[in-house]
Formats: C-alpha cells, structure tokens, sequence
C-alpha cells in the first residue's frame, strides 16, 4: 500500500473548488510514456497550471502500472526541480476510465490520488451501486472520485456506441446523493478520439444541458471527456506527411472555452495531443530519412506536445497561472 500523499500528489477537492470559484478548467492529459510525461510536466509548470495525469486502463497495460506510478512519483519531484523557485505545482495522478472496482481500489493502492468509475454503460442502479463501493473504499484514503452519466458516441475501450446518450438532468441530483462522489462525468456531444463530428454536420455541444446539470446541483464539479479539438494544421501536416487521416473533426475551441467558465472543470484530452507528436514525428521521417535515432524524432514530438498544451492552458481552459491560488 502506497498512500500518494507521500509521492507529493494531491487529490481533486481543492483543485476543483478553485476552479469552479475561478470560472476554469484543469487540464486532464493522459500519459503512456516518459515523453509524454515530460512535455505535460514542462507545460504546466511554464504556465503555472494546476494538473491532473491521467491514466487509462490502456495505458496500464501498456507501460505497465508499476512502472508509470513511478514515473509519476519522478514527475512531482522533475517538477520541483525544474521550478524556478523549487514550489510544486499541484499534481493528481487519476485513474481514467476505471472500469471495475477492482480496478479502482489497486490504483487506490498503488499511490492514485483519484480515480474514475465509469460505470455509464450500466443501468442506473447498477451504476450508483458500483459508484458508492468504489466511493467508499477510495474515500477511506482521501482518494477522490469521479462517476459518470450518458454515455459518449464513439469508441471507448472495446465498445462502440453509434449514438451519443446524452446524460438527463433530472438524474444527477439523485446519483450524486446516492453515491458520495466527488465529480459528475457528463454526456452533452463530445466523444472520444479525432472522428468526433462528420462533415456537414453542426458540430456543437449540448451546453443548454450543461446549464440545465448545473441548476440542478450548483457548483458541483463537472467534468468533460472527449474533449481534444482536431487542429486542421496537425491533421494536414499528418496528411501532407504521409498520414491518411481524413475528416478528422473536433470540438470547438470556443466551446470550451465557454464550457470552461462554468462548472465545468476538468477538461480531457488526449487525441490532440496524439496528432501532435504524430505530426512532429512524420515530419521528421519525411524531411530526414537518413535519421534513426529515436531522440531525433521523439525531441520534436515532445516539444510539440508541450507548446500545445501550453496554448491549451493558456486559451482553452484558463487555468494557466492557478497553480498557485489560495
Ligand atoms: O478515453 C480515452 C483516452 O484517450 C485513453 O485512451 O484507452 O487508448 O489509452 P486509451
Ligand atoms: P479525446 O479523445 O477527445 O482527447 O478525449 C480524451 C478523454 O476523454 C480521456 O478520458
Ligand atoms: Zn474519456
């Protein structure tokens, strides 16, 4: 048993009230490698964003969940260190997407300071019944934990919906109750990876039913998946590389931005940031095929990551500056 108060993490419950009150969102990037880690860390430091790391059950299974919640232990002290006056900025390592109790309670374990319970497939009872277990057991350690309602269009792990579901207003008051959560998930039109809309389509998300989540349980922190843009400049550097991405479409900027400024305050991403490195590194293979050396390919991807996400702080979410509100 590892408790993450000793690796320097902090849970979600200060963060959140502080940006809910100061009308941002945290910024929630998934990680899978040490590139990926370094440009997160080195962005939210330059912009004094708070940060939530983000990993999936993928991900786990990837690199290995010893090896990352080590890495993670290595980014609040990387973090310290390349501070210029030495202060920590706030660092959560969250469970994305946990798909079990199980799950959940060996990240609880293992030094996660949040983790999610995505039981939005379930039914309702079902759901709130999975959520409360997971609650209870997190909470014991100071874990915090966010549950989910609606269910996004598009593929997530191995299932596939064709439609979104969007979440109805008139169950969260009771699911929030029912379950002692920390943070509502919602439905309201995006959805994961680059396909999220098609051409032609309006591709606006439902923020009447954000507003109409948020009457229901005031300043209650809400947060929204799905959430990476598809910037046409990475997809047509990608397609002009050699790529085959075609009508890659995201969600507004503009959208979040304004999403950003109610209760809405942890916005994930993880797509964008994969077009990043992909459009660094394609780059690269194409105007220098005589490169082997992966440094030479992964520098670039991860320096691209990181000014994006820099922008992403400082014009998206808002949250550039807060690391160190009180
Ligand atoms: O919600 C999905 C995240 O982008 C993580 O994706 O399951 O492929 O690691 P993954
Ligand atoms: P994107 O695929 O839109 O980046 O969403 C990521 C996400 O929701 C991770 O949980
Ligand atoms: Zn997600």
């Amino acid at each position: 048993m590892v408790n993450y108060k000793d690796l320097g993490l902090v849970n979600t419950r200060a963060m959140f009230a502080k940006a809910v009150k100061g009308g941002y969102a945290i910024p929630a990037y998934n990680f899978n490698n040490m590139e990926q880690l370094q440009a997160i860390i080195q962005a939210c430091v330059e912009t004094e964003s708070p940060l939530i790391l983000q990993v999936s059950k993928g991900a786990r299974e990837y690199a290995n969940q010893t090896l990352l919640r080590y890495m993670a232990q290595g980014a609040t002290e990387y973090a310290k260190e390349i501070q210029k006056d030495g202060k920590l900025i706030p660092i959560c390592l969250h469970l994305d997407h946990g798909p079990d109790y199980a799950t959940c309670k060996s990240c609880v374990d293992y030094g996660f300071s949040s983790v999610m319970i995505d039981g939005s497939k379930l039914p309702f009872d079902e759901n709130c019944a999975q959520t409360a277990q997971v609650v209870e057991y997190a909470h014991k350690y100071d874990v915090t934990v966010e549950g989910e309602l609606g269910i996004l269009a598009g593929k997530e792990d191995d299932v596939e919906a064709a439609k979104h579901i969007y979440t109805q207003p008139e169950e969260v008051e009771e699911f929030v109750k029912r379950t002692g959560v920390d943070s509502l998930a919602i439905a309201i039109g995006t959805s994961h990876g680059a396909y999220k809309f098609k051409p032609g389509d309006d591709p606006k998300i439902r923020l009447d039913i954000l507003h109409e989540i948020e009457k229901r349980i005031p300043g209650f922190p809400i947060v929204l998946h799905g959430s990476s843009s598809v910037p046409q400049d990475l997809v047509k550097i990608i397609n002009e590389n050699g790529g085959k991405l075609k009508d890659a479409i995201g969600i507004g900027e503009d959208q979040l931005r304004e999403a950003a400024k109610s209760a809405v305050c942890k916005i994930n991403i993880d797509s964008d940031g994969r077009l990043a490195m992909t459009a660094a590194v394609r780059k690269v293979f194409h105007d220098k095929p005589e490169e082997f050396d992966p440094r030479k390919y992964l520098g670039p991807a991860r320096e691209a990551l990181k000014q994006l996400y820099m922008r992403k702080n400082r014009e998206v979410l808002g949250s550039a500056g807060h690391a160190f509100d009180c």
